[in-house]
């Protein structure tokens, strides 16, 4: 069985999405692989009570309580590691992380951004998109490196920038497509690990 580990800061409408698709949907039978728990950094995060709604097992790490970066990577990455997580999923997970836990992690630590990547990361990705004239916004999957928003891209998916969009009407149009994308990037991530590393008895 291989464990996924999702790490939120808020909401959570991506991890639900995610959970959704491992536990009531298509994994049935196509994927031995769980979503072992959900971690938030924010102790108050609304996505914790809702996977736990769900029976995800949860946890928090709250930044607030240390002194340094390096300190909270550390305890976030212990959190992480009881579960032995064949893989890492940020989703809305609103830190930036050290290089030792972007290293920790590497080939199986990835990441959702609002954008079209390599356009627009960091943040208010909608309204620059806007103000920009873009005619197509979106969103990318891609794996986590130590440069914010970088890394090779899993999926993408496009959505049209109507006229009289503001950031908030887009940043609607993209998240139906986040809802959509992130299960399936996840899966085809699934079938290509398998396939890279195939279990044996
Ligand atoms: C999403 O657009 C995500 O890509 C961004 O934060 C938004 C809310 O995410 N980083 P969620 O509802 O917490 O999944």
């Amino acid at each position: 069985m291989k464990n996924i580990v999702i790490l939120i800061s808020g909401g959570g409408s991506n991890m639900a999405a995610i959970v959704h698709a491992a536990v009531r949907d298509r994994w049935a039978g196509r994927f031995d692989a769980r979503i072992a728990a959900v971690i938030s950094n924010q102790p108050a995060a609304g996505g914790l009570s809702l996977a736990a709604t769900q029976g995800v097992a949860t946890a928090a790490v709250d930044h607030k309580a240390f002194a340094s970066r390096d300190e909270f990577d550390t305890a976030l990455a212990a959190a992480i590691d009881v579960h032995m997580p064949t893989l890492v999923v940020l989703a809305g997970f609103m830190r930036i992380l050290t290089p030792g836990f972007v290293g920790r992690y590497a080939g199986r630590l990835i990441n959702i951004h609002p954008s079209l990547l390599p356009a627009f990361p960091g943040l208010r990705t909608h309204q620059r998109a806007i103000d920009a004239g873009c005619q197509v916004a979106g969103v990318t999957v891609h794996h986590v490196t130590t440069e914010l928003d970088h890394g090779p891209i899993l999926a993408q998916a496009a959505v049209p920038v109507l006229r009289g969009d503001t950031a908030a009407t887009l940043a609607e149009r993209v998240l139906a497509q986040e809802h959509r994308l992130y299960p399936r990037a996840i899966e085809r991530w699934l079938e290509i690990e398998a396939t890279a590393s195939p279990e044996v008895d």
